[in-house]
């Protein structure tokens, strides 16, 4: 019997709608339970020729289904066939998706289809939950998506007093790239009711505007970081045109833009936040800016801050080496490390705020910005 399945399908396909609803009826694919991907594909594609299907009522041929959504994550019948059976149990598949890759078309697709599934309530987990890192790049994936309904579930968020910096950054971010959404964030800016701690990444989105009056308005109520000489910064867009010279940048970072204080490159530096080593291949030119010019808004796992004050007034602010119940070590900016005695601890608590200092151009010029950046991207994965 399951050597004629794909006979009597491919005839099928050729002909006609009934024909392929006799298919599915048949017992052989209503009653097999037991996996087999090639039968799995095929009442897939049977299905997906079918103009309506009651996957609830038919348990084993959902649980065909369902198995070929595992097996074909992402893939385009992955997608079709649960926009078509609007698949509920697909929701954590999909957000595991829009996650994974917020900015590629995958990603976007998988974004979507959880809007049009209404999945409010694994988004809402995800949105709200403590890993920021995810947050930050669902909010990405849904920005990518755009239109009125998404920035009506996003500008909330920017001024959402409890969500993370980097949370809020990328609905800023997100919800700027419309019309809508970049007046949103100027209304906020002139009523003086935009957190501070979003100047710059709203001030990117103003100051690049396409319409010259949201430029000239943000002008008003925003500015960028000062460089050296106290030149005000260009937007991001105009940084991100200009070309770089990582010979120059490199000898930048060894030494006037004081980056190896902290970073080790290649082992050579101060092991004090992440090793750079290959930070080209991890970041593009955009994200490594970012990451210099506003290092809280994305603040890498396991580099958080944290802040400690003893009972005889010591206050420490580093990363966290270890902590026991008996001990907690910190390791401050500077590289050193002090072990403090959790009974001597008045305060403990995680910071908002990178222990990367937020006004490292202020001794460097947008071209040296540039340069740094470009030596950054030569530091590829060996
Ligand atoms: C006082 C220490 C310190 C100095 C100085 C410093 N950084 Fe950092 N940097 C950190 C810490 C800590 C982190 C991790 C926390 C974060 O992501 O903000 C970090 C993160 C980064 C990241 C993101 C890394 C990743 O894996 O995502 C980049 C890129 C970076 N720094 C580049 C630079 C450059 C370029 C300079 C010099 C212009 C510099 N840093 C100066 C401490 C420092």
């Amino acid at each position: 019997m399951p050597n004629q399945i794909p006979v009597f399908v491919s005839s099928c396909l050729r002909g006609s709608f009934f024909c392929l609803a006799i298919f599915l009826a048949t017992p052989a694919i209503a009653q097999e339970s037991e996996a087999d991907p090639a039968r799995d594909a095929l009442i897939v594609e049977t299905l997906l020729r079918l103009d309506s299907f009651d996957l609830e009522a038919k348990p084993k041929t959902k649980a065909a289904v369902l198995r070929f959504l595992a097996m074909n994550r992402g893939s385009e019948r992955f997608f079709q066939l649960i926009e078509k059976f609007k698949i509920k149990d697909a929701a954590g598949d999909l957000l595991e998706l829009a996650i994974a890759q917020p900015s590629e078309t995958v990603g976007v697709e998988a974004a979507e289809l959880l809007l049009k599934l209404d999945a409010q309530q694994a988004m809402d987990e995800t949105l709200t939950g403590e890993d920021h890192a995810r947050a930050a790049a669902l909010v990405t994936a849904l920005g990518n998506v755009g239109g009125q309904a998404v920035n009506d579930h996003l500008m909330p968020l920017v001024t959402a007093e409890k969500q993370p910096l980097a949370v809020r950054a990328a609905a800023a971010q997100a919800i700027g790239k419309t019309k809508s959404g970049a007046d949103y964030l100027l209304s906020l800016a002139k009523e003086k009711q935009l957190p501070a701690d979003l100047n710059f990444t709203a001030a990117n989105i103003l100051f690049a505007s396409p319409d010259p009056a949201v430029r000239e308005s943000a002008a008003r109520y925003l500015e960028l970081p000062v460089t050296a000489g106290a030149t005000p910064l260009p937007p991001l867009p105009e940084l991100i045109k200009m070309p770089g010279d990582a010979a120059r940048g490199k000898q930048l970072f060894m030494t006037a833009a004081t980056c190896n204080k902290c970073h080790v490159v290649n082992g050579e530096g101060k092991d004090v936040g992440p090793n750079l080593s290959e930070i080209g291949s991890k970041l593009a030119k955009d994200a490594c800016l970012i990451s210099i010019l506003d290092p809280s808004a994305g603040i890498s796992h396991n580099f958080e801050t944290y802040l400690a004050v003893t009972a005889d007034g010591k206050v420490i602010s580093g990363l966290l080496v270890s902590k026991t119940d008996s001990e907690v070590v910190l390791k401050d900016a500077n590289a050193i490390v002090h072990t403090l005695a959790v009974s001597d601890l008045d305060e403990f608590a995680k910071l908002p705020t990178s222990l990367m200092p937020a006004d490292l151009q202020k001794t460097m010029s947008a071209q040296d910005l540039v340069d740094v950046v470009e030596y950054l991207l030569t530091l590829k994965k060996k």
